[in-house]
C-alpha cells in the first residue's frame, strides 16, 4: 500500500489501553493490544512523520525512531497528550482510553474480610482528551479520533466526530471477532467533517494504518 508524504510533519499518535488502578496490585482496563496505535506510528514514520508514540503498557516493540512515552493511566495520558500537543502537527489517537477511574486509590492492597461478600467500587468519570485537546487546536494542526462501537457505528462515529472537534474519525466495529480490539486485522469506516465517508476492506492493521496515514496526508495537503 502507498503510503502519503509527511515529511517534516511532527505527529503524537497513542496506543494501548490505559489502566486505572484501585490499588498497589490492581487495576482496570480494556482489550487493546496496542497493534492497531503502533502500526500507525510506524506507517507515519515509514511516511517520513517525526512521530512520538505515547503508549498504555503493551506487549509490543515500538518502531524503530519513534520517541516513545510509556504511560499507564488515563490521567497520564492526559497530561503526555496536552504538554506535547502545541508542538506538533497532529494527534493520532487510538489509545482505548478509560472512560472511568475508581474514584479514590487505596495505598494499601484491599483486603477482603468475613463480613462482606460484596465490594463496592466507585466510579468517577475521566478527563475526555481529544476534547481537552480541541480547545488546544490551533488552525494548521489536525486531530484524528478512533470510535470503537459494538452497535450504531456511523451514528455513534459521527457524534464523536463532531462533539470532539475532529478532522477525522476511524470507526471499527468491535463487536465482530475478527477485527477491533487484539487481533491482527481491522475494519475501519473513515468519517469526515463534511459528511463523507470511506470504507476500508477487513485488512491486516498495518494495511489500514497506511491508509489512514494517507487519508491524515491529504488532510495536512488540504490545510
Ligand atoms: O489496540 P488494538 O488491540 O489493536 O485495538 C485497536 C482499537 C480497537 C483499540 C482501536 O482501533 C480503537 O478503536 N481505538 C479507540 C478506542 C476508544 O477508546 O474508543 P472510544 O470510542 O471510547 O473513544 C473515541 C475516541 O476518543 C478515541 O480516539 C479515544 O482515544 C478518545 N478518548 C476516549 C476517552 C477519553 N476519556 N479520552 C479520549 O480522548
Amino acid at each position: 500500500v502507498p503510503t502519503g508524504d509527511l515529511t517534516g510533519k511532527k505527529l503524537l499518535v497513542t496506543a494501548g489501553g490505559t489502566r486505572e488502578r484501585l490499588d498497589p496490585v490492581r487495576f482496570l482496563t480494556n482489550d487493546s493490544s496496542g497493534k492497531m496505535g503502533y502500526a500507525v506510528a510506524a506507517a507515519a514514520q515509514r511516511a517520513g512523520a517525526q512521530v512520538t508514540l505515547i503508549t498504555a503498557p503493551t506487549a509490543l516493540v515500538a518502531p524503530a525512531g519513534v520517541t516513545v512515552v510509556p504511560i499507564e493511566s488515563t490521567q497520564d495520558l492526559a497530561t503526555a497528550v496536552t504538554q506535547r500537543f502545541p508542538t506538533v502537527d497532529g494527534l493520532i489517537m487510538a489509545a482505548a482510553v478509560a472512560d472511568f477511574q475508581p474514584l479514590t486509590q487505596a495505598n494499601q492492597k484491599i483486603k477482603k474480610s468475613p463480613e462482606n461478600d460484596e465490594f463496592v467500587l466507585k466510579l468517577k468519570k475521566t478527563p475526555d482528551i481529544l476534547q481537552l485537546v480541541a480547545g488546544l487546536k490551533q488552525p494548521h494542526q489536525i486531530t484524528v479520533g478512533f470510535a470503537a462501537e459494538t452497535q450504531h457505528l456511523l451514528v455513534n462515529g459521527q457524534k464523536k466526530l463532531t462533539k470532539k472537534h475532529l478532522d477525522m474519525l476511524a470507526a471499527n466495529d468491535v463487536s465482530r471477532s475478527d477485527i477491533g480490539f487484539n487481533g491482527d486485522d481491522n475494519q475501519v469506516t473513515f468519517l469526515f467533517p463534511d459528511g463523507h465517508t470511506h470504507e476500508t476492506p477487513v485488512a491486516p492493521k498495518t494495511t489500514i494504518a497506511s491508509l489512514l496515514i494517507d487519508q491524515v496526508s491529504q488532510l495536512f495537503a488540504q490545510k
